[in-house]
C-alpha cells in the first residue's frame, strides 16, 4: 500500500484524464491499491460544482467499464474526489488552490501533481505551483509528472528542464513515457536478466539484426492538428521506441534500483552512433499514407484528405537504422519503424540471429518479443517437416504468452499513477535520457527538411512500402 499522499491532477476534464486516468485510478482503488484517506484533486479551468463533477465522472466510468463496477467502491472513489476550479481570469486563482489544499487538513501534504495539460501549460503550471510555495518540500513530498512529449526538439526540451529546474530537483521530476508502464515492456529486462542463456547469444557474435516496430491500421482520426505538427518519427521513435531499443540492449545494470536501471538506459543512448552527412538517405526512410482498402473495406481516405491540406509533407511511416557504438553491438543494425494505416497492427522486438555454420543451410532463428495487442516471447527455429523428404525443413514457432486468462489487466497509466506516487522513478524518463533521444531525432529532421527529402508514398492497407528496404545493411534481410 502506499503512503498517504494527494494526487493533484490538473487538466481532469481533458481527453488523457476522462478515458484513462480516472478510469485508472477507479480501478487502483477498486483494487485496494489507494489509502483510506488518499483524495483525488481534480483541477479544470471550467467551473463546476462538486456534484456535477461527480455526474460527470460517473459519465467517465460507465463509458470505460460497460460491464458495470462495483458500488462500494463507487461510492469510497466519488468521496475521495474533490474537484477545484482554477479559472484561467482569476489572478488570485493559485493562492486560492494553495489555500484549498491546505483545507481543513483534508490534504495529504505530500503532494503528486500530474500536469496532464498541453505541453505549452507545463512550464507554467510549475512556476505557478512555486509561487505559492506548493514545491515546498517542507511539510511533506512534492512531485510533478510531466506528461509527453518533454519538448518538441532538444532545444526545447532544455528551455522547458531549465525551467522547471529552478523550482524542482530530479527526484521530484516525472517525464512519463506511458510504454514504460506496460507490463510487457516491463518483461523484455525481466526475460533478459532472469534467463542466463540468453545473455552469451546476446551480441554481435551471435545477433544479425534487430527489427523494433509498431504498426498501427488506424490513421490519424481526430488527432490531425497535433499530427500534422508531430509526425511518426516524432510522435514514436523519439521516446517509445528508442526505449524499447534500450530496454534491449543496454547492459545489465548494478540492481534494479530506478537510477542504476536509468543509468544504464543513458548510456546505451548515448552510444547510439551519430548519423554522418552521408547516412541519411540509407539509414532514415519516411512516406505517407495514400488512399487505399483496410481489410477488404475501400475507400479509405489518404492523409492529405483527412487533414485537408495537400500540400502536408507529414510522415505517417518513419523507419531508421541506428548502430550502437558498444562492444557488444559493434555492427548490429537496428531498425526502428512505425506506421499508420498498413495492413496489420503490432509493436513488436525481433531479434534474428546470424546463420552460424549450419550444414542444413539457413537456420533462420529468432526470438520476438510481442508488445501488442498480444502479449508473448517467442522463439522461431528451423525444423524438419514430417514426410519422406528428408530436406524440407519449414520454421517452427514455439511462442509462450506472457498474459493468460485470468491475470491482472493494468493500464500502464494505472502502474505509472501509482510509481509517481511510490516515488518510484525507475519507468520514467531521467533528462538525460530526453536530450538523447532528441539528439539522436533533431538531425534527421533537420536533414529532411532542409534536404526536402523524398516522401515516399503507399497505400492505406498495404505492407511495408518496398521502397523501404534501401535502410537494410544486407539483401538477406526483410521486414517480419
Ligand atoms: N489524450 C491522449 O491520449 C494522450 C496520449 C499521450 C499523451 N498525452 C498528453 O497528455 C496531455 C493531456 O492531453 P489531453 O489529450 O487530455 O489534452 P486536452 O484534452 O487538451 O486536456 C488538457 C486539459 O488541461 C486543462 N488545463 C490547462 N491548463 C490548466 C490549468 N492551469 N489548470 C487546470 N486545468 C488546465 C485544459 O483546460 P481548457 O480546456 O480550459 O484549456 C484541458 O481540459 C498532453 O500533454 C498530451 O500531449 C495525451
Amino acid at each position: 500500500m502506499i503512503e498517504n499522499s494527494t494526487l493533484v491532477l490538473f487538466g481532469a476534464k481533458g481527453n488523457l484524464s476522462r478515458v484513462k486516468l480516472i478510469p485508472g485510478l477507479f480501478h487502483l482503488d477498486e483494487s485496494g491499491q489507494l489509502p483510506d484517506n488518499m483524495k483525488i484533486l481534480s483541477v479544470g479551468r471550467q467551473t463546476s460544482t462538486q456534484e456535477d463533477w461527480q455526474k460527470e465522472v460517473k459519465g467517465m466510468l460507465d463509458k470505460k467499464f460497460k460491464d458495470g463496477y462495483c458500488k462500494k467502491t463507487y461510492k469510497r472513489f466519488i468521496e475521495r474526489n474533490i474537484y477545484h476550479a482554477n479559472l484561467t481570469e482569476d489572478p488570485e486563482a493559485f493562492q486560492k488552490f494553495s489555500k484549498k489544499l491546505n483545507e481543513k487538513k483534508l490534504f495529504s501534504q505530500n503532494l503528486a501533481f500530474f500536469l496532464s495539460v498541453r505541453p505549452s501549460d507545463f512550464a507554467l503550471i510549475v512556476d505557478q505551483l512555486a509561487d505559492v510555495g506548493l514545491l515546498d518540500q517542507t511539510k511533506g513530498w512534492k512531485r510533478v509528472l510531466i506528461e509527453k512529449p518533454f519538448g518538441t526538439n532538444l532545444k526545447s526540451a532544455i528551455e522547458l528542464q531549465e525551467s522547471i529546474s529552478k523550482h524542482l530537483n530530479e527526484e521530484q521530476i516525472y517525464r512519463i513515457d506511458h510504454y514504460l508502464g506496460k507490463s510487457a515492456l516491463q518483461n523484455i529486462l525481466i526475460t533478459r536478466f532472469a534467463n542466463s542463456i540468453l545473455e552469451p547469444i546476446w551480441n554481435n557474435t551471435h545477433i544479425d539484426h534487430i527489427q523494433i516496430t509498431n504498426h498501427e491500421m488506424l490513421g490519424v482520426g481526430d488527432r490531425t492538428i497535433f499530427y500534422e505538427s508531430t509526425g511518426a518519427l516524432r510522435d514514436m521513435i523519439q521516446s517509445h521506441l528508442l526505449q524499447m531499443m534500450a530496454l534491449t540492449t543496454m547492459e545489465q545494470p548494478k540492481s534494479f534500483s530506478p537510477n542504476d536501471i536509468r543509468d544504464e538506459k543513458i548510456k546505451l543512448l548515448n552510444a547510439i552512433k551519430p548519423f554522418g552527412k552521408n547516412d541519411f538517405n540509407n539509414h532514415t526512410y519516411r512516406a505517407q499514407y495514400a488512399a487505399g482498402e483496410i481489410k477488404g473495406e475501400g475507400g479509405v481516405e489518404g492523409y492529405l484528405n483527412e487533414v485537408g491540406n495537400q500540400d502536408s509533407i507529414t510522415e505517417t511511416y518513419a523507419a531508421v537504422k541506428i548502430f550502437i557504438d558498444t562492444p557488444r553491438w559493434k555492427g548490429v543494425p537496428i531498425y526502428l519503424r512505425t506506421a499508420k494505416r498498413l495492413n496489420a497492427s503490432g509493436t513488436n522486438i525481433s531479434i534474428k540471429f546470424k546463420n552460424g555454420d549450419s550444414l542444413i543451410g539457413d537456420n533462420n532463428n529468432w526470438i520476438i518479443f510481442d508488445i501488442q495487442p498480444k502479449e508473448s516471447t517467442a522463439i522461431e527455429i528451423t525444423t524438419k517437416t514430417p514426410g519422406l523428404d528428408e530436406n524440407e525443413l519449414r520454421p517452427t514457432n514455439l511462442e509462450g504468452f506472457n498474459r493468460v486468462d485470468g491475470d491482472e489487466s493494468i493500464d500502464a497509466y494505472e502502474t505509472l499513477m501509482l510509481d509517481l506516487m511510490n516515488g518510484n522513478q525507475s519507468r520514467f524518463l531521467h533528462i538525460d535520457e530526453v536530450t538523447a533521444q532528441w539528439k539522436f531525432v533533431d538531425p534527421i529532421i533537420d536533414y529532411w527538411t532542409k534536404n526536402k527529402v523524398k516522401l515516399n508514398q503507399y497505400k492505406s492497407g498495404d505492407s511495408d512500402p518496398e521502397s523501404s528496404k534501401i535502410i537494410f545493411d544486407d539483401p538477406s534481410q526483410f521486414w517480419r
